[in-house]
């Protein structure tokens, strides 16, 4: 009998879900590996829900976004009886090792289940680029590529009706997204969640750049950031079952200022899913083929509890826990290029 891989997707959505899948099913296929999809991340394997993985099934879906397997926020640690349940059905799948492709939250569960000896293989996404250990995910290329191409659009109306518009874009507790979106998009002024927002300041570049003659303003906001002496702006109180608050709100309650103290007419355009959503880049096809490979190869190696990354241009890999424990974020060294281009 052939030997079984399995592979689940789980956390956000994220463009290049797919071509992992695919890279992770040819290079087994070509190993002579059966391939095992488990559905909906965590819940797929704690219901013992999968579908069998060919080369049919991979088929088309490299330039597809989103992820052919579904995804949950489902955490078996949460669960009574949920991960022996996890356990029972890697086993009884006949399984011999599992590629669980995530974020933080995701990679968190698998860390944990090598101690259960399932063996793991990690493998890193997320849109917010915040994981340590890779220099990059996948999905965050494309992520900033829809948020610069809004700002490109919100542009239009800044300069034809003379207004102030917020673009709130995603990235969670990290500004990565903020901030490379911001440059590339020409932000007048980029807040993020490391560096609590001094809303004078952000007035006065405003008016600063209205006073050499400009009359409109692109301010970038992370969902994250938040106000000095504030805490975060809630979508809801309600913490998922990785204990994670909804965020988003913070540009309505920026605009409102803006408004406010510098008399300018303010919009505000929350990017949202749009962000997650589409064809992933060729960059995020290219890094999520080349994580799929590795993945397969740390499994024929049996290099089990690892994650694969990306290291200055080479795919290497780490002990999965560097991976979650501590988050990535933006280095003021790097907000300070930013800021040469504010107000
Ligand atoms: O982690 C990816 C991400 O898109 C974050 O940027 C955002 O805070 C969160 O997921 C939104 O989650 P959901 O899709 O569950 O609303």
């Amino acid at each position: 009998m052939a030997s079984k891989i399995g592979i689940l997707t789980g956390g956000g959505d994220c463009p290049g879900l797919n071509a992992v899948i695919r890279a992770v099913v040819r290079k087994a296929i070509n190993e002579g590996y059966e391939v095992v999809g488990i559905k909906n991340g965590w819940k797929g394997l704690i219901e013992k829900d999968t579908m069998a993985l060919t080369l049919d099934s991979i088929s088309g879906i490299l330039p597809k976004g989103g992820t052919i397997l579904g995804t949950s926020r489902t955490n078996p640690y949460k669960k009574e009886g949920a991960v022996q349940k996890v356990v029972t059905h890697y086993k009884s799948l006949g399984l011999d090792a599992l590629v669980a492709v995530g974020g933080e939250d995701t990679l968190g569960v698998a860390t944990k289940l090598v101690a259960e000896k399932i063996n793991v293989v990690g493998v890193p996404k997320t849109i917010d680029n915040d994981l340590s250990a890779t220099d990059y995910t996948f999905g965050f290329d494309t992520a900033i590529n829809i948020a610069t191409e809004c700002i490109d659009r919100l542009h239009t109306t800044a300069e034809s009706h003379h207004r102030i518009i917020v673009a709130e874009v995603m990235g969670r507790h990290a500004g990565w997204i903020a901030l490379e979106a911001g440059i590339a998009g020409g932000a007048d002024v980029i807040l993020i969640p490391e560096i609590p927002i001094d809303i004078d300041e952000v007035c006065g570049l405003i008016k600063k750049r209205h006073s050499r003659g400009k009359t409109f303003s692109i301010v970038v906001v992370a969902e994250g950031a938040q106000f000095k002496k504030s805490s975060h702006v809630l979508q809801e109180q309600k913490l998922d079952e990785f204990g994670h608050v909804r965020l988003g709100g913070i540009g309505e309650l920026l605009a409102r200022e803006i408004e406010k103290q510098t008399g300018y007419e303010t919009r505000v355009s929350v990017l949202g899913h749009i962000q997650r959503g589409g064809s992933p880049s060729a960059f995020d096809r290219v890094l999520g083929t080349r994580f799929g490979v590795k993945a397969v190869e740390l499994v024929l190696q049996k290099k089990f509890g690892r994650m694969v990354a990306l290291s200055g241009g080479t795919i290497i890999d780490v002990p999965l826990e560097a991976a979650t424990g501590k988050l990535k974020t933006v280095d003021t060294e790097y907000y300070e290029l930013a800021k040469v281009f504010f107000g």
